[in-house]
């Protein structure tokens, strides 16, 4: 995904962006719990978005540095999160901060949109202080919710309905590997995971609206885009309740002294 592309789809999402379920923001405060940095910690937010991480590090004392590419999240995370020591739009390829200027990196669901998640990691290292942290999250899955496997099937299904190169936003990505090769150490990992109640199937499909998955949607021909919505609402149909159950792998290695 170029960053043209990113900037585009989250510019478009951002007023409703996590709004629908506060499904990042879970996401994001057990990831700063499991990270659990000390009070005063120079944290920087990368790829922000509305700020999960930026408002779980801030409640722990950190001073904290938010940017995304997208202005949108940017302009939003400045007036929603005041105690942000800066928020800036900025290419996760091109960090415009000093050497060391953090003590930790951090990332939900950024790394693997990235077009270039090496050159990425090279930034981050330069511009961590020796011995800091960098940690990202990424997509995962939920061993006993197969309830929603029906989810998943259906993008592989309809998938090849849309034309190359467009819809998906995401490439698999090795978590260790990618921390190992560009030189992390002391990788370590963490699933997580959440169930949210979910009131009814419109704020289910609203939900897919506001995020990242919205490419997908948008990029299939029209009857088929009405062909998936019906196709969600009707496996929903047979939930009661609806609840939504999502995991995620966190992924964390440190920079060398
Ligand atoms: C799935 S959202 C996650 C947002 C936030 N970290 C969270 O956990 O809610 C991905 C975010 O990464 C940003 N992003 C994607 N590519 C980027 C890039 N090259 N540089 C900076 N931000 C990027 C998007 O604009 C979007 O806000």
């Amino acid at each position: 995904m170029t960053a043209a592309r990113a900037v585009a789809l989250f510019d478009r999402v951002a007023s409703v962006y996590d709004e629908v379920l506060p499904f990042f923001t879970g996401f994001g405060q057990q990831h700063m719990e499991w990270l659990a940095p000390v009070r005063g910690t120079r944290v920087l937010d990368l790829g922000a978005g509305r700020g999960a991480l930026t408002a779980a590090a801030l409640a722990r004392g950190c001073q904290v540095t938010a940017v995304d590419c997208a202005p949108g999240m940017i302009e939003r995370i400045s007036t929603q999160h005041p105690r942000v020591h800066e928020a800036r739009v900025m290419d996760a390829h091109q960090l415009d901060f000093p050497d060391g200027s953090f003590d930790l990196v951090c990332a939900g669901f950024v790394v693997h949109l990235l077009d270039d998640p090496a050159a990425a990691a090279q930034q981050i290292r330069r511009v961590l202080t020796p011995g800091g942290v960098f940690s990202f999250s990424v997509p995962g899955g939920v061993e006993d919710a197969r309830e929603w496997e029906f989810y998943g099937a259906l993008f592989c299904e309809f998938q090849p309905l849309i034309p190359v190169g467009e819809g998906r936003l995401s490439r698999p990505l090795d978590g260790e590997q990618f921390l190992a090769t560009a030189g992390f150490t002391s990788v370590s990992e963490s699933a997580i995971e959440q169930r949210l109640p979910v009131r009814d199937a419109d704020t289910f499909w609203n939900w897919g609206l506001s995020h990242g998955s919205r490419a997908f949607i948008d990029a299939l021909p029209a009857d088929a885009r009405t062909e998936f919505e019906a196709r969600v609402r009707a496996e929903l149909s047979t939930m009661d309740p609806i609840v939504f159950a999502a995991g995620a792998h966190l992924w964390r290695g440190t920079s060398p002294a």
